[in-house]
C-alpha cells in the first residue's frame, strides 16, 4: 500500500492501489519505521508484500524510469538489464565501517569508527535523503524462516531496483511481516529461537530530488557509508546502489552482523558455499568450502562431474554458493543453512563449457547489471561464447565492437537469479535442520607453493589453515599483481569483529561437537614455469572431491607429509584424465620447501600484525608446521 505523504518530483511514479498495508501491529517496528519517515522524508511509503503483481510493477516502472531494460522475453522471459553509474560497480570497503565502543572490538582488519560520531554524521546524510522518492519497506528473513538461525530484517530504502533484487535473494514480504507480528504478540509459539524482534536495516541512494528535477538512470552519491552498528545490531548504508553495499541480507547481515551474532551463541556465518556429492553406493557427503571473492565459489558449488564420474553414478547438488551459517546440531554434528534463496553471481566468464548449471539457472526471471546487450535484445559478456557478437550495446551504453578496446561487460558484472531455478538444486536446500557437514575446505588463487589439495592433522590445525590462507590479487584490485594478501576463512572484508577474536571462536566451536568435520586446503590454481595452470580445474575438480568424501568417511589413503596429509596418485583418479600424465599430477601436488618457507615469513607477518588477539594456539601451529619442515 501507498501513503502519499507530499507531492513529489519527477521521479517516474505509479498510479496504482495495491496491498492495503499501511501500518503494522509490531509496535517497535513501527515506531522505527515513523522515525525513518520522518528522517528521510520520502514523497510516499509502500510495504512490500513480496508478490509477482508488485514484480511486474515495479520492474515496469525501472523500465519507464530507464533504470531497466526489458530483454526479448522470447530470448530471456521476465528478465532485465541494469546499468549501473560507472562509480557504482562493486563493494567498497574502504567506506564499509564496523562501529564498536572500542577500536580494538573491531580489530586491525576492519576500518572502525565511534558509533555516537557515526551515528550523528550519518543523521546528516539521511537528513531527506528520500525527498522525490518512494520509501519502500521490505520485511525480510535470512534462512527458512523455520530454523533455528533463521534471522528477520527489515530494510528501509529508496531503490526499487533493491527491492526487486532482494526479492530474488531471499523471502520477503507480507509472509515475513505476518510471522514477525505473529510472534510479538504471541499469537504464534514462541519456539526457542523465535522471531520476536527485527534487524532495522536502512538504506539510501542518498540522491534526494528536488521539485521539477528530473531523476536519472541510477541515482547514486559520490560520498558512500556502509555501516554496521554491531552492539546494537543495526545496519545504515548510504550513497550506492550496487548489490553487496544495497542489499543488506547479504553481506552486512548474513556475514557482518550475523557473524557477531554467532559468536554470541556459539554458531559460525561464513563466507562459504555448501555442496552435496552423493556417491555410486547413494552415501552422501556435504561439503562447504570458503574461497575468497572471485576464486571459484558459486564454479564448485555448481559442480558438474566428468563423464566417467557421471557413469559410475556420482552426482552433485547445490545448497548454497556464497554463504553458509552453520552451527552445532542436537545430534552432534555440525549442521549448515543456505541464508539466501539467490545467486549473486559473477557473469564474466561464466559459459556453457563452464558452469552451464549457472547458465541454466539465468534462463529466465533474472536481474543482470552491467553485462552487455545483443542486437537481438539478449545479454552478452567476456567468456560467455568464444567468438564476441559483431555488435554490442556495452555496460555504459555505448556502442561496442570487438575492435574497440573496451571489455563490453564490467569485469565485476554480476546475475541475480533465483535458487529455485538451479537444475541442481539439492533436495535439503530449503531444510530448517540444514544439512551435515563432513569435510570444510579452505582455498585461494596461488600460482606457486600450495599444492592442488591437502588435509589438516586436525581441527586446531585446520583452523591454523583457514587463519593463514592467502590469495593472489588481480589486476582488478590495488596492489602488486601476483602478491598474496592473506584473506583468513575468506572473511577478511566481512568478519564483523576482531579477527583474533573469530579465530579464537573457530577453535572453540570443536567443543559443541561431537563429530567434527576434517579440514582441507585446495588450490586450482597453480601455474606452471610458462604461466600455464597445472590443474584443469572446473569439473576435474570432482577428482579432488571424491578424494576429500573419502577421506571425511576413512576410505582412502593419506599420507603424512610436512605440511598435511596428502594424497598419491595411486589415491587418485587421473586415470580416467584425458591427456594428463602422472607426472602432471606430481607436479601439481608437489611442495618446495624454499616456497613453504617464504610462506612462514609471510604468515609471520600477518600474525604480528594480530598479535594482541591471536590465540596461542595458532602460533604453536605455526612453530609446529616450522619444526617439520626444518
Ligand atoms: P564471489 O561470488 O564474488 O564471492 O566469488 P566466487 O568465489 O563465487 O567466484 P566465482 O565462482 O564466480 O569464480 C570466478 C573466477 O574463478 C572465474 O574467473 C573462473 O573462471 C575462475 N575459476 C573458478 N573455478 C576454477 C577452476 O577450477 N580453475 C580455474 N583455473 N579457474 C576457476
Ligand atoms: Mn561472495
Ligand atoms: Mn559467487
Amino acid at each position: 500500500g501507498v501513503i502519499s505523504l507530499q507531492t513529489g518530483a519527477s521521479q517516474v511514479q505509479d498510479n496504482h492501489s495495491m496491498s492495503k498495508m499501511t501500518s503494522t501491529s509490531h509496535a517497535p517496528l513501527q515506531k522505527w519505521i515513523d522515525k525513518m519517515i520522518t528522517l528521510c522524508t520520502p514523497d510516499a511509503v509502500e510495504w512490500c508484500e513480496g508478490s509477482n503483481a508488485e514484480w511486474d510493477r515495479l520492474s515496469n516502472l525501472l523500465v519507464k524510469s530507464g533504470t531497466f531494460t526489458r530483454l526479448n522475453p522470447e530470448k530471456r522471459p521476465n528478465s532485465f538489464l541494469a546499468r549501473s553509474a560507472p562509480s557504482d560497480v562493486a563493494r567498497v570497503e574502504e567506506r564499509t565501517f564496523i562501529c564498536t565502543r572500542r577500536a580494538d572490538e573491531a580489530g586491525p582488519t576492519n576500518n572502525w569508527a565511534e558509533p555516537t560520531e557515526m551515528r550523528e554524521l550519518l543523521q546528516g546524510k539521511f537528513q531527506g535523503c528520500m525527498k522525490g522518492r518512494t520509501m519502500y519497506i521490505i520485511p525480510f528473513c535470512m534462512g527458512p524462516i523455520d530454523s533455528p538461525l533463521a534471522k528477520i530484517g527489515v530494510q528501509v530504502t529508496d531503490s526499487p531496483y533493491a527491492v526487486l533484487n532482494m526479492k530474488i535473494m531471499c523471502s520477503i514480504g507480507s509472509s515475513v511481516l505476518k510471522r514477525l507480528e505473529e510472534e510479538w504478540s504471541g499469537v504464534a509459539p514462541k519456539k526457542r529461537h523465535g522471531h520476536k524482534f527485527f534487524i532495522p536495516c536502512l538504506h539510501s541512494v542518498g540522491a534526494p530530488l528536488e521539485p521539477g528535477q528530473q531523476d536519472v538512470p541510477w541515482p547514486c552519491n559520490e560520498d558512500k557509508y556502509i555501516v554496521h552498528f554491531v552492539e546494537t545490531r543495526e545496519i545504515m548504508s548510504y550513497g550506492s546502489g550496487y548489490g553487496g553495499n544495497a542489499l543488506l541480507g547479504k553481506k552486512c547481515l548474513a556475514l557482518r552482523i550475523a557473524s557477531n551474532i554467532a559468536r554470541e551463541h556459539q554458531w559460525m556465518a561464513e563466507h562459504m558455499l555448501i555442496v552435496g556429492l552423493e556417491a555410486p553406493d547413494g552415501t552422501k557427503t556435504y561439503v562447504t568450502a570458503a574461497f575468497p571473492s572471485a576464486c571459484g565459489k558459486t564454479n564448485l558449488a555448481m559442480i558438474v562431474p566428468p563423464e566417467s564420474y557421471q557413469k559410475a553414478g556420482w552426482k552433485t547438488s547445490i545448497v548454497g554458493d556464497d554463504i553458509a551459517w552453520l552451527w552445532p546440531h542436537e545430534d552432534g554434528k555440525l549442521h549448515a543453512i543456505n541464508p539466501e534463496t539467490g545467486y549473486f553471481g559473477v557473469a564474466p566468464g561464466t559459459a556453457y563449457e563452464t558452469n552451464p548449471i549457472a547458465m541454466d539457472s539465468m534462463l529466465e526471471n533474472t536481474i543482470f547489471t552491467n553485462v552487455a546487450l545483443t542486437d537481438d535484445g539478449d545479454v552478452w559478456w567476456e567468456g560467455m561464447t568464444k567468438e564476441a557478437p559483431a555488435h554490442l550495446i556495452d555496460w555504459t551504453g555505448q556502442d561496442w565492437t570487438p575492435d574497440c578496446g573496451r571489455p563490453a561487460a564490467h569485469p565485476n558484472a554480476r546475475f541475480t537469479a533465483p535458487a529455485s531455478q538451479c537444475p541442481t538444486i539439492d533436495p535439503q536446500w530449503q531444510n530448517p535442520d540444514g544439512v551435515p557437514i563432513e569435510g570444510i575446505i579452505f582455498g585461494g588463487r596461488r600460482a606457486t607453493t600450495m599444492p592442488l589439495v591437502y588435509q589438516a592433522y586436525n581441527w586446531s590445525h585446520g583452523v591454523y589453515i583457514g587463519a593463514t590462507m592467502g590469495s593472489e590479487m588481480t589486476a582488478a584490485a590495488a596492489g602488486t599483481i601476483g602478491k598474496v594478501r592473506r584473506d583468513p576463512m575468506a572473511m577478511l572484508p566481512f568478519a564483523g569483529y576482531n579477527m583474533g577474536e573469530y579465530f579464537a571462536h573457530w577453535l572453540e566451536m570443536r567443543r559443541y561437537l561431537k563429530h567434527l568435520p576434517r579440514f582441507f586446503h585446495v588450490n586450482w590454481f597453480r601455474k606452471d614455469e610458462n604461466g600455464k595452470f597445472l590443474w584443469p580445474g572446473f569439473g576435474e575438480n570432482m577428482r579432488v572431491l571424491e578424494w576429500i568424501v573419502k577421506r571425511c568417511h576413512g576410505t582412502a589413503a593419506g599420507h603424512e607429509t610436512q605440511i598435511g596429509w596428502t594424497p598419491a596418485p595411486e589415491d587418485f583418479d587421473i586415470s580416467s584424465m584425458q591427456n594428463y600424465s602422472r607426472e602432471q599430477f606430481e607436479a601439481v601436488m608437489n611442495y618446495h620447501r624454499d616456497e613453504w618457507k617464504a610462506e612462514l615469513v609471510s604468515q609471520a607477518e600477518f600474525f604480528l600484525d594480530l598479535y594482541d588477539h591471536l590465540p596461542k594456539e595458532l602460533i604453536f601451529q605455526r612453530e609446529l608446521l616450522a619444526a617439520r619442515l626444518a
